[in-house]
């Protein structure tokens, strides 16, 4: 067996960061698990504020792919690091091993997708490693591997992972649609708890697929919903947008809660910051909600009623903290030692 490629540079090292995304318009579902192929096509908004940064280095003293996530050895989220590092190494025609050091500057496992972020920032760091400089549209197929909304936070602003049609899922990847500039929005996130979720979006929409009556309805009408949503972008129609984004995370909840046995992804403080957003919204105040598989409420609204939203979230009884930010940019290399600074 060839250990490893001879071309491999002694100093593959280089470290990325990337920001998490919120989809407006859900993934819920895969149509080839192994793949992380979806079985609708979803869009997002990339966050500014909080990020995953993480650098790499592949090393012909390694024997074995090593993760430091947080300051701590992760066996846990390892397998899928190799898998998706095994994509890279295929491209660049090395088995060398990789020592990956990573850290969020946000609570992970709580419902803010830290594996979006996470796995964009890999592939990233990884392919400069390598000095592959891979088009981006292949490193969002890298990310999806990963994590499916991984594929969105390669880029920045208003994203669309396509659907897709081959069986390779070459083509199930992101696209920018919008810059973050062009519309500014801002988003408001109720943390209502910090526990680790019980019943992860992978185990969570698999269990949806199969037992969930409403699953064909689900199908049928993304393609609908992700054109309104679109459209609604680009016109910068925000009534238009909070309609839309709040059907489609009810409908994705609505299909998981009658999952067998059923999801419930939401506490009484989830409820509750529902409520208060409708609330302010019905008095006025330009804000919608949107919720994934997870406690906490993302409140997204024009920036001019940013501080409001955030004041009123935080008198939610059970909404502990508010995180508040804007919409970010583009997965982007950073200098290395910015990656492992603490
Ligand atoms: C509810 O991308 O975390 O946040 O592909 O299994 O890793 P896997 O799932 P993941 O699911 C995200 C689900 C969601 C909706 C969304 O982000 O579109």
């Amino acid at each position: 067996m060839s250990v490893m490629s001879t071309t491999l540079d002694t100093d593959a090292i280089a470290a990325a960061q990337a920001h998490p995304n919120i989809a407006l318009i859900k993934y819920w579902g895969k149509r080839d698990v192994p793949l992380n192929l979806p079985v609708v096509g979803s869009l997002s908004i990339t966050l500014d504020t909080l990020w995953t940064r993480t650098s790499v280095r592949f090393g012909t003293d390694l024997s074995a792919d090593r993760l430091s996530l947080n300051g701590r050895e992760d066996a846990k989220q390892l397998r899928k690091v190799s898998a998706c590092l095994d994509l890279l190494r295929a491209r660049a025609g090395t088995q060398a091993r990789a020592e990956v050091v990573s850290r969020n500057n946000f609570p992970t496992g709580a419902g803010l997708a830290s594996s979006a972020s996470g796995f964009a920032a890999l592939v990233m760091a990884a392919d400069a490693a390598l000095g592959l400089g891979l088009p981006h549209a292949t490193l969002s197929e890298f990310a999806r591997r990963g994590s499916g909304s991984a594929s969105r936070s390669i880029f920045g602003g208003y994203v669309e992972w396509a659907l897709g049609e081959r069986a390779d899922g070459e083509d199930s990847v992101a696209r920018p649609i919008l810059d973050a500039d062009a519309w500014p929005l801002r988003v408001a996130v109720a943390i209502t708890s910090t526990a680790e979720k019980a019943i992860g979006s992978t185990e969570g929409m698999n269990r949806t697929a199969e037992t969930s009556p409403y699953q064909r309805a689900w199908i049928d009408t993304q393609e609908a919903d992700l054109a309104d949503a679109r459209a609604a972008i680009v016109a910068r129609d925000f009534e238009r947008l909070a309609d839309i984004s709040e059907f489609s995370c009810l409908k994705m909840h609505a299909l998981a809660m009658a999952a067998k046995p059923g999801l419930l992804y939401w506490n009484a403080a989830t409820v509750a910051a529902m409520h208060a957003v409708r609330a302010l919204r019905a008095s006025g105040v330009p804000v919608f909600f949107t919720i994934d598989a997870g406690p906490q409420v993302k409140a997204i609204c024009l920036p001019e009623a940013a501080g409001q939203v955030a004041a009123a979230l935080r008198e939610v009884p059970g909404v502990l903290s508010v995180l508040e930010t804007g919409l970010g940019g583009a997965a982007m290399r950073i200098p290395v030692a910015d990656a492992v600074a603490a």
